[in-house]
C-alpha cells in the first residue's frame, strides 16, 4: 500500500541505529525493535534450562518486540526485559535476562529501573512478577505477596492461559505510586 500525499506526518521516532551503539564500556537501555529478536532470544534462553526464565521462540519475541527493552554495550546486547501491560492498572515484568558473561555489571539493575520508569510513563498503578530470585527484585521495592492476592483474571489469562505456573516461584508486587 502506498501512502497518499495527504497522509498525516508521523511523529519522528528515535529508532536506534547500529551506527548509534554506545562506545565500549557504556551501557544504554532502549526499547527493542524486531531486529533484536534473535539476540533477545539468546539472552532469555541462556537461563531457561535452570528454570530462571521461560524459554521463548524468536518468532514470539519478534511478534511482541514492543514489550521488550534491551541493554546495549559497544559489543552488542547484554541484557533484556519485558513489560507486559495487562490492564491500565496492572503490568507484569517478564524475561529479565543478562548475558551470562555480563552478570554483575549492573545491566540487570538498569533494565529493571528502565521498565519501572516506562510503567510510570504508562501510568500503571502496580507491577507484578513471578521469580525464583526475590532478593534481587526486593532491591527495587517489590514485596512478596500470596498468589491469591493476584487478580483472578490475570492468573487465568497471563499465567495459566500462557501455559505458565506459579509453582516454585515467588509472586511479587510493587505499587508504583509508592515513593521508595
Ligand atoms: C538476576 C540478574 C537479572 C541480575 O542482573 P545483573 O546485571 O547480574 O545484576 P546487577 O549487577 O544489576 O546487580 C544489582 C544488584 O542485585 C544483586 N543481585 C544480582 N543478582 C542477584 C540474585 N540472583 N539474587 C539476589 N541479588 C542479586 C547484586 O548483588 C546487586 O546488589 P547491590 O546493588 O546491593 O550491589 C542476572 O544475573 C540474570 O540474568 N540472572 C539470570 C536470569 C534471572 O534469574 N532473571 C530473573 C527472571 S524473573
Amino acid at each position: 500500500m502506498t501512502r497518499s500525499a495527504s497522509a498525516p506526518t508521523l511523529p519522528k521516532v528515535d529508532v536506534p541505529l547500529a551506527s548509534q551503539t554506545p562506545p565500549a564500556g557504556q551501557v544504554n537501555v532502549r526499547s527493542a525493535v524486531p531486529r533484536d529478536a534473535a539476540e533477545i532470544c539468546r539472552l532469555v534462553n541462556a537461563w531457561a534450562d535452570q528454570g530462571l526464565t521461560l524459554r521463548r521462540t524468536q518468532e514470539e519475541i519478534r511478534a511482541n518486540s514492543g514489550e521488550f527493552v534491551v541493554a546495549e554495550r559497544g559489543d552488542g546486547l547484554i541484557a533484556c526485559g519485558a513489560l507486559a501491560v495487562f490492564s491500565p492498572a496492572l503490568a507484569e515484568i517478564r524475561s529479565i535476562a543478562v548475558d551470562p558473561a555480563a552478570t554483575g555489571s549492573g545491566a540487570g539493575r538498569l533494565v529493571v529501573a528502565f521498565l519501572m520508569d516506562l510503567a510510570r510513563v504508562f501510568e500503571i498503578d502496580e507491577l507484578v512478577l513471578l521469580t525464583k530470585i526475590p532478593a534481587f527484585f526486593a532491591k527495587f521495592g517489590f514485596r512478596s505477596i500470596s498468589p491469591e492476592d493476584l487478580p483472578r483474571v490475570f492468573v487465568e489469562e497471563a499465567i495459566a492461559g500462557r501455559g505458565r505456573t506459579i509453582v516454585g516461584r515467588t509472586v511479587m508486587l510493587r505499587e508504583l505510586w509508592r515513593e521508595d
